[in-house]
């Protein structure tokens, strides 16, 4: 199982286009050791031809550039997209579903029944497809029987509920649902090595700690480093806990969390790294207390075969 890291960023990307903080101006004047990353996704693959994307980001046009082996080129219009995965539905996972319109048949979509109603009503994402190429739901039902999905053969799916948040324009962003955000455990048949996913992870709940526990490789939530980071610069009143994310440090933060998992040769990746954060800096302190603990911060284009 091969799986490309086609976006990084969370929402807003880094550089994000109206930010001046330290970060993004930063990155666009050189005069900090960080490289560009562009909005959340992945892309996995077993053959390296059919490819499942998980979480279709607004950047995907870009993504898709950057990545020639998702365009494989067997007849005049062609993608190596064969299905996409949703882990929520907000705006930076789903918009890249319009740039997807031209598909040449109705574009297979797995997600639970939160997100289709998110899709269907806050952002009707659904409705305007259905003007171009159209979707093809699959429900992911959340009933602990792993997902098969035919463009991943020999891959085992496992969707599991987190507690974090639905996007602002959800009918349901007051009143949480049983679904509006999953974390993903794959598993490779062949090789039984298993890879942790979970974009926007807000509480650590014993399910989701047991699955981390389980896996290889663990892709998890590193969006801000300090709960209050975007109050601090005056860009936000949101703290990170407000939208859904668990911050890295300080107590009982991702960096605890992470440290507590006991599997010897586990790769710890954070990914979903919001611009402000300090992590982004390549040659900074967080950075070296990250490497202390053994634990990755996940850029573009990165690759793991498990
Ligand atoms: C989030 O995960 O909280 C989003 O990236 C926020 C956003 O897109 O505005
Ligand atoms: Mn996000
Ligand atoms: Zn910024």
């Amino acid at each position: 199982m091969k799986i490309r890291v086609l976006g990084s960023s969370a929402g807003g990307g880094f550089p994000q286009w109206n930010c001046n903080c330290g970060n993004c101006r930063g990155v666009r004047n050189g005069s900090i050791a960080a490289r560009p990353r562009t909005q959340s996704s992945l892309a996995v693959s077993v053959d390296g031809l059919s490819w499942l994307l998980v979480n279709a980001s607004p950047d995907i046009l870009a993504q898709l550039a950057a990545n020639p082996e998702l365009q494989p080129a067997r007849q005049a219009r062609d993608t190596g997209i064969a299905a996409v995965l949703l882990m929520d539905a907000q705006i930076d996972h789903v918009t890249g579903l319009l740039m997807l319109r031209e598909n040449s048949a109705r574009l297979p979509i797995y997600a639970t029944d939160a997100v289709w109603q998110d899709l269907s009503t806050g952002f009707p994402v659904v409705s305007i497809l259905s003007h171009y190429c159209g979707v093809e739901r699959r429900t992911i039902a959340l009933d602990d029987a792993p997902l098969e999905i035919p463009a991943l053969p020999g891959v085992r799916i496992e969707a599991l509920p987190l507690s974090s948040k639905a996007p602002p324009y959800s009918p349901h962003r007051n009143a949480p649902e049983r679904g509006d955000n999953i974390g993903l455990l794959l598993t490779a048949n062949d090789s039984g090595k298993r890879a942790f996913y979970a974009p926007g992870l807000g509480a650590l709940e014993p399910h989701v700690r047991d699955a981390m526990r389980r896996a290889d490789l663990l892709l998890v939530d590193g969006t801000m480093w300090t709960d209050d980071e975007m109050i601090r610069l005056g860009l936000s009143k949101k703290t990170a806990a407000d939208m859904g994310h668990l911050a890295q440090s300080g107590p009982g933060g991702m960096i605890d969390v992470l440290d507590a998992l006991d599997r010897p040769g586990a790769r710890k990746v954070l990914i979903h790294i919001n611009n402000t954060n300090p992590i982004l800096v390549d040659d900074g302190p967080e950075r070296r207390t990250l490497a202390q603990h053994g634990i990755e911060v996940a850029h573009d284009g990165m690759t793991f075969e498990l």
